[in-house]
């Protein structure tokens, strides 16, 4: 084999070999909504995932633009790491403050500013 194609290989299993790293270290927040929060908020956020039927406090409905536009962004990063005890909401809420960091939380707020295509204070 000629030099220039063994790099090109090597150059090919380089790349090839860090892109499933890269998809590990940062999923997105799409992708840990999808996996953490669409079986209670739905898969599109309205509120509507599978365990809704035995919950006796429904999850909140994450496109709703006039009720989200009135929660702080502080309050939806709180509700997110501690729980929804840690905004005196239901204890149905879980926490994730174990499972994503505050970076993930960040970008999930952002996310669900996306989902209510609203700002805090702002519909
Ligand atoms: C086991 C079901 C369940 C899962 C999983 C879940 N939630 Fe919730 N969530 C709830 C319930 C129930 C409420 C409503 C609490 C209330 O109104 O008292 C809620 C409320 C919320 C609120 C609203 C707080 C407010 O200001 O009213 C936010 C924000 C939220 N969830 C974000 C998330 C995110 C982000 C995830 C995934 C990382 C998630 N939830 C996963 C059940 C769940």
């Amino acid at each position: 084999m000629k030099l220039e194609n063994i790099l090109t290989v090597v150059t090919a299993t380089l790349f090839l070999s860090i892109i499933p790293i890269q998809g590990a270290m940062a999923a997105s927040a799409k992708d840990n909504y999808r996996t953490y929060c669409a079986q209670c908020h739905g898969l599109q956020g309205n509120g509507q995932g599978i365990n809704v039927k035995d919950m006796s406090v429904q999850p909140r409905n994450h496109t709703d633009t006039v009720y989200m536009s009135s929660r702080s962004d502080q309050d939806l990063f709180t509700a997110d790491k501690k729980g929804g005890l840690a905004i005196n909401k239901s204890v149905l809420m879980p926490p994730w403050g174990d499972t994503l960091n505050n970076q993930e939380i960040h970008a999930m707020v952002q996310y669900l500013r996306k989902l209510c295509h609203c700002q805090e204070g702002k519909q």
